[in-house]
């Protein structure tokens, strides 16, 4: 695709044609309704309920047990927030406003602050106080001119020297001021990349530069991006595909980026006829997941695979073994996820077809991809230490489900001794945790977790090689987050 024609093309995003006279929202919002009905008998909705304070900050925490001396840092998250707002609740978990939520760990202490993101869309439904934009999976009609102004920057964050940005996946990256969290506005990496989508699960390479991936349904591509440790950009391209696959996350090996094309494709003219994005989407059981294999020096497609129809949101990992490209992966049969995340909003349960770590080989010699499940439990959520990224890891954390709620538990594989270990938070919601180092070079896991009958968030601090023990420091809010997604640590 030409790239003056593609960029032109989302600076003024076919979306203002999409203006159609009523709201798909009823007058009496009957979300908000059902969901306050089933909060009374299931607590645990709570995580799902959202907060609308801007602000939410806290002096030292009470600490249970000790926090490790050599862990000090600032421990960063990003998640959706603000579910209900102006008499209207959203649909789906993945569409509140984007929240970000430090925890400075310091000297055994911590404390807690958090601050919505000022994005375009907050800033002007916040002035007119009512839900006027739509989001990733709630239909509203509005006329917008580009992807930046749907922009919720609610799924991660990228910490890049000394600067912090907020990551979202169909837009740019917002930038945060790391120490106020006051929002600095919408990052371009270049004068011609400017509006392009900066993907939420970027992938730090050992010398410190970040690839990323972005997918422009709207505009039948994909972007890849390349930018060095101090922020500059390197190198981009757009790799043009029709039904553009909803692509959240991707990998890389010492020579090459790795992406799954799941066949859960956009359909541009379903969109375009009063469906959220999320509706827009259709799951082809029949056809192959394609893979993809990026030569990192040239960005071409250097070779493809396929697998079986499947959908996934997170990889552990990927790297390279004689004539092998291997990664794993947290794996889902098809994309019912994506409902049952929906239906939560309103306070229903349905089940799903669950989500198994697989490990899957592609051989380059035989170009055959095999793939290899390993483990019965459901697991997502996976973290490896950063400087294992695209070489053999040694340790995976992942959040576990040991109930028929959601996840509740963390886990610890160890490939070097084949050990793994798992804690059971039993009622408590478990979000993602991270394996991190401290000064020391010891390794912590570090996560939050809801506990809905104390309705406080807690922060847990776990020896990653006695996770069995349970954690050796709990620091307990005043307060209740909402669930929320990514986060990553920074150490000071
Ligand atoms: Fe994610």
């Amino acid at each position: 695709m030409n790239r003056r024609k593609f960029i032109q093309s989302t600076g003024s995003i076919a979306l203002s044609s999409l203006v159609f006279p009523h709201l798909s929202f009823a007058e009496q919002d009957e979300w908000i309704t059902a969901f306050n009905q089933n909060l009374k008998i299931k607590p645990w909705l709570i995580g799902w309920q959202g907060v609308n304070q801007e602000v939410l900050q806290t002096g030292k925490l009470e600490v249970e047990g000790k926090i490790p001396q050599d862990l000090n840092g600032y421990f960063y998250r990003n998640g959706p927030t603000q579910n209900e707002a102006y008499g209207k609740r959203y649909h789906h978990w993945f569409d509140g406003d984007g929240m970000v939520q430090k925890f400075h760990i310091a000297n055994g202490s911590i404390s807690h602050f958090g601050k919505i993101i000022d994005t375009y869309k907050y800033m002007v439904e916040k002035q007119q106080q009512k839900r006027l934009l739509q989001t990733f999976g709630t239909y509203l009609p509005r006329r917008i001119s580009n992807a930046d102004q749907l922009n919720v920057a609610n799924i991660s964050l990228l910490p890049l020297n000394e600067r912090l940005f907020a990551l979202w996946e169909g837009g740019s990256a917002y930038e945060i001021n790391p120490k106020t969290l006051k929002t600095i506005g919408v990052k371009s990496w270049s004068s011609q990349t400017k509006g392009l989508p900066f993907g939420a699960h970027y992938r730090q390479d050992q010398d410190g530069s970040i690839w990323n991936i972005g997918y422009a349904s709207l505009n039948d591509a994909i972007v890849l991006w390349h930018i060095d440790g101090h922020g500059r950009l390197k190198q981009f391209k757009i790799i043009p595909i029709k039904n553009v696959p909803m692509v959240h996350d991707f990998m890389i090996t010492k020579k090459y980026l790795v992406l799954l094309l799941p066949p859960f494709r956009f359909n541009k003219t379903k969109f375009m006829n009063k469906h959220s994005f999320l509706d827009a989407h259709y799951f082809d059981e029949n056809q192959s997941t394609i893979v993809w294999l990026i030569d990192k020096n040239t960005l071409n497609i250097q070779k493809t695979f396929e697998l079986p129809a499947q959908f996934v949101f997170h990889f552990t990992n990927a790297y390279e073994q004689s004539s092998e490209v291997i990664f794993e992966s947290m794996r889902y049969h098809d994309s019912g996820i994506f409902n049952v995340l929906s239906e939560i909003m309103r306070g229903k349960e349905k089940k799903f077809t669950g989500v198994y770590p697989y490990r899957v080989r592609l051989n380059l010699e035989k170009n055959t991809a095999t793939e290899e499940k390993l483990s019965n439990v459901y697991n997502e959520f996976p973290s490896i230490n950063t400087n294992e990224i695209g070489l053999t890891h040694t340790q995976v954390v992942s959040l576990q489900q040991r109930n028929d709620l959601f996840f509740n538990s963390v886990a610890i594989s160890n490939y070097q001794t084949g050990k793994s270990q798992y804690f059971s938070y039993a009622e408590q919601l478990a979000e993602e945790h991270l394996l991190i180092k401290d000064s020391r070079g010891n390794n912590w896991i570090v996560g939050t977790t809801l506990d809905y009958m104390e309705k406080c968030t807690k922060v847990n601090i776990f020896n990653a090689n006695l996770l069995n023990d349970g954690p050796v420091a709990v620091a307990k809010l005043p307060y209740i987050l909402p669930l929320g997604l990514h986060g990553k640590f920074i150490n000071t």
